[in-house]
């Protein structure tokens, strides 16, 4: 508990890091002081177990779309009815491939030519709140196969209304599916590896996500590893066995989907190679429904969770992403090219080559971030000191990041969620959800047994993100105010916090206010180590260093995609899984709950 106390301590601020983290105009007025107001305008509200949405006094939510809703035609809608009574047809698979996915995640809107194109997640499926209970772990083929059709994303265009809030436009000429079966292209340094080659079947368990500057959604692709079936000692080749096992395929969730009886790639037995297909950061233009989906392979294979691009003041183009697992690593991606504003086609093509880093955390609050590799000019140069494997066969990097990552002794971190960047602090905020199996703490990760999770600001050197140095410090050590456990007690900045503070776990998604205070979402709140409370959305103001809830979600879900319009009128979230477990029936129209999109407004129309 004393190495608690001293981390802790470090984390605290310097005064000239306190500096750097607050933007000029506000340090003039004395920022956080009582003469200025919050830049966090609300009341808290109380977490909850309510089987409905709360948000603050002054604010209203609206649903904007949900599972199975139409995107091309009106009268086209799934029949939830059908589904839950296993009656389950060809013809509502058909309908699933042109209607809203299931489990939206990720969300972004793109502001384009005045118009609002929404980009969403579908990350997975919950076959038990959907279909008959005695299907469970043996869908039929029609189920397994709606299953397959509602992975993937939706492009929606949505309408404004004058109020703030949004609706679809059904039958808009930028709506799209993009689904486990479309075809995608595989670019970068893996492709045409005879384990990989240059095309894929899907995208699939699509997480979170970024948006890059020329207007693409860079879509990550989980836990894709759920989906393969099939007898791991089947495979010949003990390499193929090896990556497969770093990467939790076969899986054991297989059978919940049952693709891989139904469908030969998805069993390991029967085509070993499948799965190097996934796991990828996949680009989609939402501006061209006709361009397809592109497996970007320089940004590494792992259980990718975001990719957050930032434009570094050289011109090049860094994504920070994550591996969210116990004890996986965090990445980031410097492109080697520039962005153009005015040449979308060139910008296209900068994920192909560049330099892969992982990062190192180090005790003296420093960092560093290792290359793995670089891809230039078609050639990839690995970093000297992995193992011969990496040097051999180059493109294995790109392959098996993970086991390129470990062996050069990256920081085994508690499971990295999203990772972004803060305009505002010009700084990297890093979310680290929960780690239950650590019994070694270390600086960056400093609880044994953490079950609330965390919060790394990481500082590049000269907030260069091109940078290969930085520092480091923990602003939230998710938890109870004042719990008599220091393992599990809630700290902003380092700090003690008043009992009427709100309790936060599992911090998962999170974005940024026109101030930069961090707008967190949570997955994880309900369990019962945790909070057994609604998961929900938290604000962390970087000013006043308090924390506040603003929206507490329906019983069972997890609150993904945190957006706010760039006027910052509307806040959008992604209600996921609501009523897992068997716990609520939200958003109460059908007989199933309906994973669905909400905005948030204020009722008197300002900025949130
Ligand atoms: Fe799909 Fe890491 O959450
Ligand atoms: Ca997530
Ligand atoms: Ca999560």
């Amino acid at each position: 508990m004393e190495y608690i106390g001293d981390l802790i301590k470090r984390a605290l601020l310097s005064r000239r890091d306190m500096l750097l983290a607050i933007p000029p105009f506000l340090i003039a007025c004395g920022g956080g002081s009582s003469l200025t107001p919050s830049t966090v305008r609300f009341n808290s509200i109380k977490p909850n177990t309510l089987d409905d949405i709360t948000v603050p006094d002054g604010f209203r939510w609206r649903m904007v779309i949900g599972w199975g809703d139409p995107l091309f035609r009106q009268e086209e809608r799934i029949n939830y009815q059908r589904l839950r009574e296993g009656g389950t047809t060809t013809q509502d698979v058909e309908i699933q491939k042109r209607t809203f996915g299931y489990n939206n995640d990720f969300i972004g809107v793109i502001e384009h030519n005045n118009r609002y194109i929404m980009v969403v997640n579908h990350e997975y499926f919950n076959p038990e709140l959907v279909f008959p209970p005695e299907h469970l772990g043996k869908p039929t083929y029609e189920e397994a196969m709606l299953m397959l059709e509602a992975h993937g994303l939706s492009v929606v265009e949505l309408f404004r209304n004058s109020d703030f809030t949004f609706r679809p436009v059904v039958g808009s000429n930028y709506n799209r599916r993009i689904t486990g079966s479309t075809r995608c292209l595989i670019e970068g340094p893996a492709k045409g590896h005879r384990y990989v080659g240059d095309s894929a079947e899907g995208t699939l368990n699509n997480c979170s996500a970024g948006k890059t500057p020329w207007g693409t959604v860079l879509t990550c692709e989980e836990n894709f590893n759920s989906y393969f079936g099939g007898d791991i000692n089947s495979v010949q080749e003990t390499l193929v066995r090896e990556i497969h096992q770093r990467y939790g395929v076969p899986s054991r969730f297989a059978d919940v989907y049952g693709f891989y009886k139904y469908m030969d790639r998805f069993d390991v037995s029967k085509n070993p190679y499948e799965s190097f297909k996934f796991g990828w950061v996949v680009e989609i233009d939402p501006l061209d429904p006709n361009r397809p989906p592109i497996k970007r392979t320089a940004l590494g294979r792992f259980k990718h969770e975001a990719a957050t691009c930032v434009v570094a003041p050289s011109g090049q183009v860094v994504v920070y992403m994550g591996d969210d697992e116990r004890f996986q690593h965090l990445y980031k991606f410097v492109t080697k090219g520039k962005y153009d504003p005015i040449n979308r086609e060139n910008n296209m093509k900068l994920l192909d080559e560049g330099t892969l880093y992982v990062a190192k955390f180090y005790d003296n609050l420093t960092g560093e971030w290792v290359m793995l590799a670089e891809v230039s000019a078609g050639q990839i140069r690995v970093n000297p000191s992995l193992p011969s494997l990496y040097k051999q066969d180059p493109a294995l990097v790109f392959i098996d990041t993970r086991g390129a990552a470990t062996s050069l002794g990256a920081t085994k971190m508690d499971r990295p969620e999203d990772a972004e960047w803060n305009p505002v602090t010009q700084s990297l905020w890093a979310v680290m959800t929960y780690n239950d199996r650590r019994t070694s703490p270390e600086p960056a990760n400093p609880r044994p047994y953490n079950y609330m999770g965390h919060i790394l600001e990481i500082i590049e050197q000269r907030n260069d993100p091109t940078a290969t140095s930085f520092s480091w410090r923990i602003p939230l050590l998710c938890g109870i105010p004042q719990h008599p456990d220091p393992t599990k007690e809630l700290l902003v900045y380092g700090q003690r916090v008043s009992t009427d503070t709100p309790p936060i776990s599992a911090p998962d998604n999170i974005t940024f206010d026109r101030f930069g205070n961090v707008w967190i979402a949570t997955d994880g709140n309900e369990d019962d180590v945790r909070l057994r409370v609604n998961d929900g959305v938290y604000v962390l103001d970087i000013y006043e260093r308090s924390l506040k809830m603003f929206l507490s979600g329906p019983r069972g879900c997890e609150i993904c995609g945190p957006e706010f319009t760039s006027d910052n009128r509307t806040f959008l979230c992604a209600i996921q899984h609501p009523g897992e477990g068997g716990k609520g029936s939200w958003p109460h129209d059908a007989v199933v709950p309906r994973p669905s999109v909400i905005c948030v407004v204020r009722e008197d129309g300002t900025k949130i």
